[in-house]
């Protein structure tokens, strides 16, 4: 506890004597050098050796939709809506500030723009976003690692979002601390993201041994997927964890949380909302699954057996043959 303290007042080394991050703004053109194309024809991003997932447009268009069903979910942007209105209210002496770290294709960064218009909102990411439409003139995006430390943004920002990034941070506990100090005081922290343990359809964890008789092809990528991910030093346990974490930094304060299960394809009859989640999160997962193959290759998978964990998972959960939920989790905490 005391080494949490104690360290909760340390930022990361600064990476240069400029007090500016090294960045360069989205509107450069992306830089093939540091992306890698895999054997499936996919860009992945492999700006830091943790992260080895996807950043192409058609992942940019996966995080869209689970962009979509996350706020469905949440009912809007956010969890712990009372807190962030406090924190972001209209004032006269400045402008309130947001920052998004690990933005992906930039939706909710976009979105918070188009909420709160008199806010400024700045994503971060490995990789440049995907921007459709027109960009908010209060919106925009840096490029550059968060394992890196932000000793550049020290108390700077009302709100800091951080949402399924997990998987390419490799100390969340830290990570976290970090963020803490982006914070001005009174400013929120929001964190969130699904776990990569799957639940049967009484909510009960299935099995993490994939040659167990009950265990589904889904569970079995996704325990493969966690298992890789966690060889890559992400931190991948962080949605169960965070609110422990988040607890145990001395400059936070009013930590909360909030659990969403949520069926992976419509399987069980309750209201349409449900059904437009359940089917969004089903799409969402099959997209998600295909993307995975270099992932588990790295891992030392050979091809068939990724081919076959692919193919048997994207049958199941076309079919719908096993009630799967997923377990989402949401925390938040306020800056002393
Ligand atoms: C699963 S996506 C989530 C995107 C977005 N937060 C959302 O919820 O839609 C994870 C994103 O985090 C980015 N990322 C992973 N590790 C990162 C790091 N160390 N620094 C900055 N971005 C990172 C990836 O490039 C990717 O765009």
């Amino acid at each position: 506890m005391a080494q949490d303290a104690q360290s909760s007042d340390t930022l990361s080394e600064p990476r240069s004597s400029s007090p500016t991050p090294l960045l360069y703004s989205y509107h450069s053109s992306l830089d093939e050098q540091l992306l890698l194309r895999n054997a499936y024809g996919r860009i992945l991003n492999n700006q830091n050796d943790t992260y080895l997932l996807p950043a192409d447009n058609e992942e940019h268009r996966r995080l869209d939709l689970q962009h979509h069903l996350i706020t469905l979910s949440l009912g809007g942007l956010y969890a712990a809506k009372d807190l962030v209105h406090r924190a972001l209210w209209p004032r006269t002496d400045r402008t309130p500030s947001i920052l998004d770290v690990g933005t992906g294709s930039g939706s909710w960064a976009v979105d918070m723009a188009i909420e709160f218009p008199y806010c400024d909102v700045v994503g971060v990411d490995l990789v440049p976003p995907r921007i459709t439409g027109k960009l908010p003139p209060n919106c925009r995006f840096e490029i550059d690692d968060a394992n890196l430390g932000f000793v550049h943004y020290k108390d700077a920002f009302d709100v800091v979002h951080a949402r399924s990034i997990s998987a390419g941070i490799r100390d969340y506990p830290q990570f976290l601390r970090e963020l803490a100090l982006v914070l001005r005081p009174g400013g929120v922290l929001l964190v969130g993201d699904g776990e990569m343990q799957l639940y049967d359809e009484d909510r009960q964890p299935l099995s993490y041994n994939p040659n167990s008789p009950g265990c589904s092809w889904t569970q079995k990528v996704f325990f493969s997927a966690y298992n890789a991910m966690k060889n890559r030093g992400g931190n991948i346990d962080s949605p169960s964890m965070s609110p422990q974490w988040l607890r145990a930094i001395d400059g936070l304060t009013d930590v909360g949380w909030h659990k969403i299960f949520i069926p992976i394809g419509p399987w069980r009859q309750f209201d349409a909302r449900e059904a437009t989640i359940s089917e969004l999160l089903r799409a969402d997962c099959l997209k998600y699954i295909s993307g995975l193959a270099p992932l588990l290759l790295s891992e030392g998978y050979l091809p068939e057996s990724v081919d076959t964990l692919i193919r048997e998972a994207t049958t199941e959960l076309r079919d719908l043959s096993v009630k799967l939920y997923s377990r989402w989790c949401f925390a938040w905490a306020v800056k002393k």
